[in-house]
């Protein structure tokens, strides 16, 4: 399949999910895909708390379920929101892709501009921090 097919099907898989996102503080909808290395998908949804700080992102929550499936290396990372523009994944949740592939493809969309970005979490995100254990 080409990239630019395989881009739009995740995005497709991340709408379907845009509903589950919990966001009754911010109303900032935010689903996101984990496409990895054997090519399977793994999903998370924003998850917002009445004590903000515990909000957690779309991105770690589809990242955590991959580590969860046992899986170790995401490729691509679509992020899918209602905001009126494309948004870029926070500085927390750039840290926690970069554990696993800090060269991942990232792919923001926009439901109501209908604007896609695709850039790497490399170009966001030059220097993660990492110990050489
Ligand atoms: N949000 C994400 O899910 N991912 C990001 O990378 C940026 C922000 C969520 C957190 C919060 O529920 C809402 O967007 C507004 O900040």
């Amino acid at each position: 399949m080409a990239r630019e097919e395989i881009i739009n099907k995740l995005i497709d898989e991340a709408i379907k999910i845009l509903n589950n996102s919990y966001a009754p503080y911010s109303n900032i909808h935010v689903a996101a895909i984990v496409y990895t290395d054997k090519g399977n998908i793994y999903k998370g949804v924003n998850v917002e708390n009445s004590s903000y700080g515990l909000t957690i992102c779309a991105e770690r929550s589809a990242i955590s379920a991959m580590v969860t499936a046992g899986e170790r290396t995401p490729q691509i990372i679509v992020i899918v929101t209602d905001y009126s523009e494309p948004i870029p994944p926070c500085g927390a949740c750039r840290q926690v892709i970069a554990e696993f592939n800090p060269k991942a493809m990232i792919v923001m969309y926009s439901i109501k501009s209908r604007k896609k970005i695709v850039t790497s979490l490399d170009k966001l995100f030059p220097q993660p921090f990492k110990l050489s254990l």
